[in-house]
């Protein structure tokens, strides 16, 4: 593969957008593909070898269609598929979010803090090693079944309600959170909403700070690329097209 290839990123949807804006913040010169497999939506309520087989059939197509590197946009696909990734496709390097709990070692590392996750991810075993390095025993995990449905929707008044009955009973006990999964920075006015004033911790800059690292380290930067941003989405949705470019704060033309 050389350096002209794309930069492939998917998600279950429009979730790794997010990850994809920080990532246009550091290399605005490459070109990407991003895969929006809202088809398979949710992931986090998936058994394991179901997500590893959906991944297989993302990263196929990604590698079909001229990628010379994947971002596993999905802490729930990370934190439970990327290994058979790498161990499977081993003539293309994977990069991978996880929950931002490192973070909050890093920076509040006494703080009152609360993750948000989706199932999958907090049962899977690479969470686990992670939040037992970074315990400050002043952490409250809460599997968030359904969450990333109702954003995939874009419904507010089910995503106001969910969080209203959910999150009432950390208001004023925690300071931090970790938003733990690719969908929940979309939502992060209507979190403060409820938990009022607390601060949020997401891995996707980091993510964009390690690829661009990974990418120099092989010889694959782009610096002439032509920026252009495809989107596929498999569902076929139109309407995932438009948040994907609403999210982005940009109109499909500009490409
Ligand atoms: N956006 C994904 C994540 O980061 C998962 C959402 C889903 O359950 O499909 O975990």
């Amino acid at each position: 593969m050389n350096n002209t290839g794309k930069i492939g990123i998917f998600d279950s949807g429009i979730g790794g957008v997010t990850v994809l804006k920080e990532i246009l913040k550091v290399m605005p010169n490459e070109d990407y593909l991003y895969l929006s497999d809202s088809k398979n939506n949710p992931y986090g309520d998936k058994n394991s070898s179901e997500i590893i087989s959906i991944c297989e059939s993302n990263v196929k197509y990604l590698m079909n269609n001229d990628c010379k590197i994947i971002v596993v946009a999905c802490n729930t696909a990370s934190a439970i598929a990327i290994e058979s990734l790498r161990k499977e496709f081993s003539n293309i390097k994977f990069i991978g979010i996880e929950p931002a709990y490192k973070m909050v070692h890093d920076y509040d590392p006494e703080g009152e803090t609360l993750i948000m996750a989706t199932k999958g991810t907090i049962e899977s075993e690479k969470f686990n090693v992670l939040y037992n390095r970074y315990n400050n025993h002043k952490t409250y995990v809460m599997p968030c079944t359904g969450l990333a449905d109702i954003i995939e929707e874009g419904d507010n008044e089910k995503i106001k309600q969910y969080l209203n009955k959910s999150l009432e009973e950390y208001k004023g006990k925690v300071k931090n959170v970790v938003l733990g999964c690719t969908h929940y920075p979309l939502i992060k006015k209507e979190i403060s909403d409820v938990l009022e004033d607390v601060n949020f911790y997401e891995g996707s800059s980091m993510v964009a700070k390690y690829l661009k690292q990974v990418l120099n380290g092989e010889n694959l930067l782009n610096n002439i690329g032509t920026s252009k941003i495809e989107f596929i989405d498999t569902s076929k949705s139109k309407e995932k097209e438009k948040r994907f470019y609403e999210i982005l704060n940009m109109s499909k033309n500009e490409f």
